[in-house]
């Protein structure tokens, strides 16, 4: 993990558990303005381009191509608001760092310490072209590093909300996306 300066002794206790990781993982700080993230790892980095002083202390959206997300970018702010709901996948259209679009699958939990929201986890997958194994793979991985980076959290005073165990599969949503762009080119 690549950590900002910025970043606090807490998030940086949750090291252990992002170094296990073999997948894109992202911290963003939300008690600092407009949410920077302050923690990405080599996934992120493989995954996007873009090296970590080129991506920390940055809001995430800088991925997101220069003529908009579409609608998807005002769910992830409503998400982000909504104290009821603790974590929630999406799949927005975004940009590497040489110019190569792709479909990003986000996934977001928050993070409380104090019993404030402190910190949202995100994780991110490229879709584009990816078989269903490897969708799979994603899920599984993923929802070991929740229980991981959960545990060490625990440790450190902090509850991470989400457990990604009652979302739906990455397959559904991937096939609603497709159906939603198929229908938006007739
Ligand atoms: C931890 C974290 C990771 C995020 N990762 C991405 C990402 O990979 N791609 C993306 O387009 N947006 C990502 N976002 C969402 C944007 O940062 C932002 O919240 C979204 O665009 C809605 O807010 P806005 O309308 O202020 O831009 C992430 C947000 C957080 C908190």
């Amino acid at each position: 993990m690549h950590w900002s300066q910025q970043a606090d002794p807490a998030a940086i206790g949750l090291e252990r558990a992002f170094e296990k990781s073999r997948i894109s993982l992202t911290l963003a700080d939300m008690t600092l303005p407009d949410a920077p993230l302050i923690g990405v790892n080599d996934g992120f980095c493989e995954m996007t381009g873009y090296e970590p002083e080129h991506a920390l202390d940055r809001n995430c959206r800088f991925l997101q191509p220069s003529g908009g997300a579409g609608p998807v970018r005002a769910r992830m702010r409503q998400f982000l608001t909504d104290e009821t709901v603790e974590e929630e996948k999406f799949v927005v259209p975004n940009v590497t760092r040489s110019g190569g679009e792709f479909l990003n699958l986000v996934y977001m939990t928050k993070l409380k310490r104090g019993g404030k929201v402190t910190y949202v986890l995100g994780s991110q997958f490229n879709i584009s072209g990816k078989s269903a194994n490897a969708v799979d793979m994603f899920d599984q991985a993923l929802k070991q590093d929740i229980v991981n980076i959960g545990s060490l959290a625990g440790e450190h005073g902090m509850i991470v909300l989400g457990t990604y165990q009652s979302l739906a599969s990455s397959h559904s949503l991937i096939a609603k996306t497709r159906v939603g762009q198929a229908e938006s080119r007739q």
